[in-house]
């Protein structure tokens, strides 16, 4: 049974049209990659999954159950998320954990015993402004896991790192994800970083989103350089349309 499982969603969005008919699961321990060209409606699937809006058609459901539109079931980075300026790294990380009722000393202390695993160990009483921008998607990252850290929906979350730093968090990601296995919806336009996470691609066509292709990149049979061709094949297509 997937943990997420997506059917047949559309949305119109101020009369246009952003998702077609898309289907999808994301299984246990899976971390699974929509790709897709910008603007193509990666982002309204997100927060559809979220609970944030609401498909015109189509359900989600979660581990099973029917949840569409209801909010507080997975951890979402969005794409804009952004660590509260006037609070520590600790205490933007523990927010999670205080809204799911747990008190500022309990929050806090369980905060800290994920601070090292996540790069940020010694950096807990820093301010936001004080950090790398690799070490603020880390935390930005923590504090999405302590929401849930059984289901994670990441909205294109190293874009905006340089090419070294964003290398480093995806390597660095895919190591936590062995570690803690987590069920990830990981959402980026770029090839090589779908190519080096993904168990599973799921290739987007350009506005309204619909699901052109899915692959399996990690399994024997096909060279990566010959996938890699493939979907960018299809990425140049649906930007040319
Ligand atoms: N709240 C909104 N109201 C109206 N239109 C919207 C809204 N949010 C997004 N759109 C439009 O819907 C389409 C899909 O947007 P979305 O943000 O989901 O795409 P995306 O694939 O995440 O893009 P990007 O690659 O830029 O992050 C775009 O054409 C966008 O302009
Ligand atoms: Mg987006």
């Amino acid at each position: 049974m997937g943990r997420i499982r997506v059917e047949n969603l559309n949305k119109t969005l101020d009369g246009l049209h952003t998702l077609d008919g898309v289907s999808m699961t994301v299984a246990r321990n899976e971390l699974v990659v929509v790709l897709g060209p910008s603007g193509c409606g990666k982002s309204t699937l997100l927060h559809i999954i979220a609970g944030l809006i609401t498909p015109d058609r189509g359900r989600i459901f979660i581990d099973g159950v029917d949840s569409t539109g209801r909010t507080g079931l997975v951890g979402y980075m969005q794409q804009k998320d952004l660590l509260l300026p006037s609070r520590s790294v600790l205490d933007n990380i523990c927010l999670p954990l205080l809204l799911q009722g747990k008190s500022r000393p309990a929050a806090r202390a369980e905060a800290a015993r994920y601070t090292c695993d996540f790069g940020l160990g010694g950096f807990e009483s820093y301010y936001p402004r004080q950090l790398s921008g690799g070490m603020r998607q880390r935390a930005a990252l923590l504090r999405t896991y302590l929401f849930s850290r059984e289901i994670l929906l990441l909205d294109e979350p190293f874009a905006s790192l340089d090419a070294i730093t964003r290398r480093k968090m995806q390597l660095w990601l895919k190591k936590l994800h062995k570690q803690f296995g987590s069920s990830i919806l990981f959402v980026t336009h770029d090839i090589e970083e779908a190519l080096l996470l993904a168990d599973r691609i799921y290739v987007f066509t350009a506005r309204p989103a619909r699901i052109r292709l899915e692959l399996s990149p990690g399994r024997p049979g096909r060279p990566e350089s010959e996938i890699k061709e493939e979907i960018l094949a299809i990425l140049e297509e649906e930007a040319s349309d």
